[in-house]
């Protein structure tokens, strides 16, 4: 069972990056399953390793995209990326806490971050792009 399901209203309307917000929801449901079955550490650990990948690919896509159409709200946007970052960095650097509070830690962190993120700050900039540049602009 996944803790978030895909819903039209998270779509931005940009192919590209709706399929690649996809991709972190299914992780985010990964780890909740992980925690579940008992499995924090490996859940902790994959979790954190797609997270190292996607938090520099995912957001460099954006922001280029935002800046090659120079979207107005990309200073914010980097903001909101960078708080992540930074939230992550902080929860890794935690290695004292126990794994199974971390593991608990990160999903609520990427439960409400990713959210708020996609509904809010992303959709922002997809009827912009899509008006721009298309839905399948990449
Ligand atoms: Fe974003």
């Amino acid at each position: 069972m996944a803790i978030i399901t895909w819903k039209k209203i998270y779509e931005t309307g940009i192919v590209a990056l709706d399929n690649e917000h996809q991709g972190l929801i299914s992780q985010i449901n990964k780890l909740y399953e992980a925690i579940r079955d008992k499995h924090e550490e490996e859940g902790l650990e994959a979790t954190l390793t797609m997270l190292e990948s996607y938090t520099v690919n995912h957001f460099q896509h954006e922001e280029k995209l935002m800046a090659e159409y120079h979207y107005p709200g990309l200073a914010d946007h980097q903001k909101s990326h960078q708080e992540l970052i930074d939230a992550v960095q902080d929860l890794k650097q935690r290695a004292s806490s126990g794994k199974d509070e971390l593991a608990r830690e990160l999903l609520k962190l990427l439960r409400v971050w990713v959210l708020e993120h996609i509904l809010d700050v992303d959709k922002k900039y997809g009827a912009f792009l899509e008006s721009r540049g298309g839905r399948f602009i990449s």
